[in-house]
């Protein structure tokens, strides 16, 4: 399976899912990695995996959908057949979302339906909630809203800061993200309505 990954930042789960790749953990290989930010640490990650890196700046485009379209021109150019958005902090549209059907992959530092947006572990521990986790879902055209794919819990404890909090949950997005990638690239997720069916 060919994988794009899109990113913003440093790019710690992209490296998990390089890393996965590389052991022989999932059948499939990064094929390329495409950030909207000049200086995300992730296109260094890629640099030193071998794996092309490119910057696509999304201020050189118009709109949304343009600079979509330049995502999926160059996503088709790798030949991807899967997208994993690992901290791209862009909003997509139908453009990219069509180009590839259940077939794009978010994660976020929260347990949705809870505290999508921004500033998820943040939010959690304003709100006083006992737990926290993260969920990787299918993307659809609202925010943080696709099909549920895998998630998982961490404990919000005594003193937590944001910093503390989302440590623990990452932690944890370090270890289902690549199990999620696992799983599309044996074969063995299905969509039906909002339900993602795991064989
Ligand atoms: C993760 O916390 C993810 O949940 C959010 O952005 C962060 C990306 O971190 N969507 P990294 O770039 O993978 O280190």
């Amino acid at each position: 399976l060919n994988i794009g990954v899109l990113v913003s930042g440093s790019g710690t789960n992209l490296q998990c899912i390089i890393d996965a790749c590389s052991r022989g953990e999932l059948p499939g290989r990064v094929a390329c990695v495409i950030s909207n930010k000049a200086d995300a640490y992730a296109l260094e990650r890629a640099q030193n995996a071998g794996i092309p890196a490119l910057h696509l700046d999304h201020r050189a485009y118009s709109g949304r959908e343009g600079y979509d379209e330049a995502l999926v021109a160059a996503l088709r150019g790798f030949g991807v057949e899967l997208v994993v958005m690992a901290g791209f902090m862009r909003i997509i549209t139908p453009v990219l979302l069509d180009a590839f059907p259940m077939a794009v992959m978010n994660i976020h530092p929260a347990l949705l339906p809870s505290f999508p947006g921004l500033h998820a572990a943040r939010q959690a521990l304003e709100y006083g909630a006992k737990v926290a986790g993260c969920t990787v879902h299918f993307v659809d055209s609202g925010t943080d809203t696709g099909p549920i794919i895998l998630q998982a819990t961490v404990p919000i404890l005594e003193g937590d800061t944001e910093e503390t909090l989302s440590a623990r949950i990452q932690k944890e997005e370090h270890r289902i993200y690549p199990e999620a990638v696992r799983l599309f690239a044996q074969g063995r997720l299905s969509v039906d309505g909002r339900l993602v069916r795991i064989r």
